[in-house]
């Protein structure tokens, strides 16, 4: 249902907006809510309602109007070791496997697509750099990407709320690895330097890798696309990954149906693997598919 104080032409092209920028698609659900996520971006822009926003994105040429509209629009929700028990298998057999399979290279490529404010990459990278000596001599590179301005530049920093911080982080490692600040706590630099966050469009972008990851965590994206721009988000997934990797989804989602380019993977259960896996283990080159 839209709202009642501006016209359905203004949510359509609002709709279309961000479906152009970013390939989401709001559910009805959200549409009412567009209204509200806007109005800091109006009052911030001078601007008085929702058709006259419409009209501003028409006829300015303002990158940084249509920037914090398009964010402002977007599902940030995020939160550290969300779905603990995937981050418990990661730590385990999942980082197990990785580690027999690159012992050669000693080398390890995550990839964290839809990072949003970036809770999901430090999560990452506390967990690893708890491993300590496991990874020493390693290089590890660990890169988060999100087509939100806003989230990037957040998770740059690494500040957050005292709410935010308490969401999934246990209190000994909020304090191993965040300092507090006047605005709540701030992620220490040894975590930060650990991660490389970027803006990235992932369905139209190269995803900024150095080499093909080998654990790719795309969780609470792609259920706001269509099944097409799906399949493309899958394709774009596929062409980032080393030929024996990993793929972490949402807890809702699945490759079934979706794509024929990842199955569920037969050794470690909830994560998925490319499907030509099998045929490409023999390929020695590990660069990123063009
Ligand atoms: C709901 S958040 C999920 C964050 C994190 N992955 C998690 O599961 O906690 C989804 C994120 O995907 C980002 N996103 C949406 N479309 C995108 C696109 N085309 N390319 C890259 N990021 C996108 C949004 O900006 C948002 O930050």
């Amino acid at each position: 249902m839209m709202g009642a104080s501006a016209s359905e032409s203004a949510y359509r092209v609002l709709m279309a907006v961000l479906e152009s920028r970013t390939g989401q698609t709001l559910s009805p659900g959200r549409i009412w809510r567009i209204e509200m996520s806007l109005k800091p971006v109006m009052q911030r822009h001078g601007i008085a309602d929702l058709d006259a926003l419409v009209a501003a994105l028409v006829t300015s040429t303002s990158r940084q109007l249509l920037d914090d509209t398009v964010d402002a629009m977007l599902n940030n929700e995020t939160f550290f070791y969300r779905e603990t028990s995937v981050f418990d298998d990661i730590a385990g057999k999942v980082l197990e496997s990785l580690r027999t399979i690159n012992a050669d290279r000693r080398r390890l490529t995550i990839w964290h697509c839809g990072v949003s404010t970036g809770q999901e990459a430090y999560s990452m990278a506390m967990l690893i750099a708890e491993q300590g000596a496991k990874w020493a001599g390693w290089q590890v590179d660990i890169v988060g990407t999100d087509v939100s301005h806003q989230a990037i530049g957040r998770a740059r920093v690494g500040l957050y709320s005292q709410f935010e911080i308490q969401r999934g982080l246990p209190v000994q490692r909020m304090v191993r690895w965040f300092d507090q600040a006047k605005d709540g706590w701030i992620a220490k630099a040894d975590l930060r330097r650990r991660i490389d966050f970027s803006v990235q469009n992932m369905l139209t972008d190269r995803p900024p890798l150095a080499s093909a990851a080998d654990l790719i965590f795309c969780r609470n994206l792609l259920l706001y696309f269509s099944l097409p721009v799906r399949k493309k988000a899958f394709a774009q997934l596929r062409a980032a990954a080393a030929p024996q990797s990993f793929l972490v989804l949402g807890a809702g989602e699945t490759v079934l149906g979706q794509t024929d380019q990842f199955v569920a993977s037969p050794r470690l259960r909830g994560l998925y693997e490319p499907a030509d896996r099998q045929l490409r283990r023999s390929h020695a080159g590990r660069s990123i598919a063009a």
